[in-house]
């Protein structure tokens, strides 16, 4: 499948309109199709309505016990009869364990609408699933990288086409509803969860959800190669103060305001159908009974009109695990009256027979039901399911095509940031002697990581013979008898240090590829954030042999390296970047393609130094003592290429800011290298005095642009007091008079915004 004629038709269409402004999405449109609801809804018992509101896994409509199947998915006409007709279940979700290829999708699909059909309302089933970088479910669909690989592309065009795939190969496989895409903040590494996020900074994760979500949703999401977004996991998951899955965050509503609601607001405003709720609990309060969070907040100020559906199983665990319901009913009541219009339940079928008794016995009014009925329908019909849930399999030419997969190699190239590169030594030459080792070496796991084929994404059998793994791939690039092979260690034991070290002696230069395995939701709590020590030890050792020593760093999340990057000559960073990655990754070793990922998140120096770029100038005690001083080991941001890039001077098109009025700041770039290079222009500003104590610096633009050797661009950005506020302390955002320092790179330079008083926003 290995082609690439679409590749200089590709870079053509990015380099020429990366990061443009887009229009918004018409999803979004207040009254559409109401007639139609209220014609359906006329005709619904309260029955059919608590089974719409009702989400079961496939489990629930399989042989076997849920949780525990010992065989793919093997549909059972009872239970088909007793969800979807007797119980009239509205949303099925999921595989879990398998994946699937398009034929069985058909089957699955085709037998669930046959049983939703003989319902009286004949209301489709509204099927979703988890297809987060590509339709990792379905056999032989096209995977690009993952969230934080895309956000590292900072190319907001490329993540819209890679979208599109998405909407493309889950359409393909019948199903019309993503779950993605994740719009928490990735501000704590020790979160399992962070490669599934767009990293930490508010700007880039927003822009990021709004270009996934137009890739999902498209102008139309009826159209058969669109599918609905569900953003996640609504609000404040990522922020936990023990840095493990689903356990407690405190986050002031200010904060949460301004750094956590952000991303949401954009992709609402962009359009999504469709949100989920946090599983943990934030301020103490679960979010699934948070009824300021998901009404006063989600309706009322974001002005959300899609249908809001719960974590996994989180309405039980209000009373199993946070204790603030007595029992399913009491819980059930609570997180309905909250705002939940839909449960992922997901494996019994007591939710919509104790829903029914909540609304006889006046526990839950019959208005909050029909709310949430009518957000589900709307969203059926948004999606064209009442007209046509299926189309022929020969509308899908592009499922798993050539043209898919060199997007995929792009997004893939575009993700992985150099992040050291001593005295040149990369790119290698090709007629270099290889060596090869490192646990993440000749896997494709590492490259992919969690919700791969299966959920924990840990099968290796599910990878088709020709995706290539980093080995696989220079060995392809160079031709196998330049490249030899030692796995050295595993994860976390050693296995062959010395003979990768012996080995090292008779090539030119060692690539070691190390990181992380797989690992999904709270598999991946961590306890500690170190890289393991057989991994640091297979690099000590190493570098004794006097060859340059290449990292390949294959990670969700940045494990501490603090010790063994000086031992490095360089490092590259692939943060689970999808199938291309290995071939990717080859590309840059030996200089096929020049390197433009920058980081979306901080990579820590040490594993009690955790803080994001925009710290506050308190969080470094050391700020006036060089010996407190916290080290980032890399900044957020931060990137390297093979050609060398030189900014101008930063100037402004005037002293100052005015509440109406902009601020143009401009700076020119130059390559002063010798190859075509991509750049990400980051404009960064300070409010030097606020009354809240301001951040160091926040990130208030970036343009990706494209430069061959010699050439000079201008970028410039044009400011608003709106692009510098900030929440305040009555949790609103505003702008306070005052000078403000603007950064691109090394240069700087102050304003002042001149007012007569503090602007405030709607934001
Ligand atoms: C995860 C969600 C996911 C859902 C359905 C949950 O455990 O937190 O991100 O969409 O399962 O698979």
């Amino acid at each position: 499948m290995r082609n690439t004629p679409f590749l200089f038709f590709l870079i053509l269409i990015w380099s020429s309109c990366m990061n443009e402004t887009q229009t918004p999405n018409p999803a979004k449109t207040t009254g559409q199709f109401d007639q139609q609801i209220a014609e359906i809804m006329a005709g619904m018992t309260l029955e059919d309505k608590v089974g719409e509101m009702t989400q079961l896994s496939i489990d629930m409509l399989s042989v076997g016990e849920p949780y525990n199947l010992d065989k793919p998915h093997q549909l059972d006409p009872e239970k088909l009869e007793k969800m979807l007709v007797d119980l009239r279940v509205g949303s099925i979700l999921n595989v879990g364990g398998y994946a699937y290829s398009r034929e069985h999708w058909y089957e699955i699909m085709t037998a669930i609408k046959g049983y939703s059909d003989k319902k009286a309302s004949k209301i489709p089933v509204l099927y979703g699933i988890d297809a987060i970088h590509g339709t990792n479910y379905t056999l032989g669909a096209t995977l690009y990288p993952q969230q934080a690989g895309l956000a590292a592309t900072w190319n907001t065009n490329l993540v819209t086409e890679l979208g599109k795939i998405t909407a493309y190969e889950t359409r393909a496989s019948y199903i019309p509803w993503t779950f993605s895409p994740v719009c928490d903040l990735g501000r704590d590494p020790r979160w399992p969860r962070l490669w599934e996020g767009f990293g930490e900074d508010p700007l880039l994760a927003s822009d990021m959800a709004v270009a996934l979500t137009r890739g999902y949703q498209g102008e139309d999401p009826s159209d058969p190669y669109q599918v609905a977004a569900c953003l996640k996991h609504y609000v404040g998951y990522s922020r936990p103060l023990t840095g493990m899955d689903r356990t407690q965050a405190w986050i002031p509503e200010r904060q949460l305001r301004e750094y956590f609601l952000p991303p949401f607001k954009a992709a609402i405003d962009a359009g999504a159908l469709s949100i989920m709720i946090n599983s943990g609990d934030v301020n103490g309060i679960p979010t699934h009974i948070d009824k300021y969070v998901l009404t006063d907040i989600l309706r009322g100020e974001l002005g959300f009109e899609g249908l809001a559906v719960t974590d996994w199983e989180d309405i039980k665990y209000l009373f199993t695990r946070h204790r603030v319901a007595k029992d399913h009913k009491e819980a059930i009541a609570l997180a309905i009256n909250a705002g939940i219009d839909m449960s992922m339940v997901p494996n019994d079928a007591d939710f919509p027979l104790l829903l029914k008794q909540c609304v006889e016995e006046g526990l839950v009014p019959m208005a909050r039901i029909d709310e949430s009925v009518t957000r589900i329908l709307r969203v059926k019909l948004k999606l064209g399911l009442f007209d046509n849930m299926f189309y022929e399999p020969e509308n899908y030419p592009k499922f798993n095509s050539p043209e898919f997969e060199e997007l995929a190699y792009q997004g893939a190239l575009e993700s992985l940031v150099l992040l050291k590169n001593k005295d040149n030594v990369l790119p290698l030459d090709k007629s270099s002697r290889i060596l090869v080792t490192g646990p993440t070496a000749n896997s494709m796991i590492p490259l992919n990581g969690g919700w791969t084929w299966v959920w924990q994404g840990n099968e290796e059998s599910y990878f088709a013979d020709d995706e290539q793994t980093i080995l696989e791939a220079i060995q392809q690039l160079l031709g196998a008898d330049q490249v030899s092979y030692v796995q050295g260690c595993t994860y976390d034991e050693t296995v062959d240090i010395n003979e990768a070290a012996r080995a090292a002696k008779s090539v030119d230069a060692v690539v070691v590829c190390i990181g992380e395995f797989s690992y999904t939701e709270f598999e991946g709590n961590l306890y500690d954030l170190n890289l393991p020590e057989a991994q640091q030890n297979l690099v000590r050792a190493l570098s004794a042999s006097d060859k340059p020593v290449i990292l390949v760093l294959t990670e969700g999340r940045p494990r501490i390296i603090r010790e063994i990057v000086e031992l490095a000559d360089a490092i590259i960073l692939s943060a689970y970047t999808g199938n291309q990655g290995g071939r990717a990754i080859a590309s840059i070793l030996f200089g096929d393609h020049n390197p433009s990922g920058k980081l979306p998140y901080t990579y820590p120096g040490a594993a009690n130094a955790l803080i994001p770029y925009d710290y506050r100038a308190t969080d470094q005690y050391g700020i006036d003592n060089e010996k407190y001083k916290i080290r980032p080991q890399f900044e957020f941001g931060y990137g390297l290429s093979y050609t060398t890039f030189e900014y101008g001077d930063l100037t402004l098109s005037g002293n100052t800011l005015t509440p109406d009025g902009t601020l143009e700041v401009r700076i020119s770039v130059t390559n002063t290298g010798t190859r075509t290079g991509k750049e990400v222009v980051q404009l960064y500003a300070a409010d030097l005095v606020a009354s809240i104590a301001p951040s160091v610096r926040r990130l208030r633009g970036y343009e990706k642009i494209s430069l061959e050797p010699g050439e000079t661009k201008s970028v410039s950005f044009t400011l608003q007091a709106r692009d510098l506020a900030f929440v305040g302390l009555d949790n609103k955002w505003q702008t306070e008079p005052g000078s403000f320092e603007l950064q691109i790179q090394e240069k700087k330079i102050i304003f002042d915004f001149e007012s007569d008083s503090v602007i405030f926003f709607e934001k």
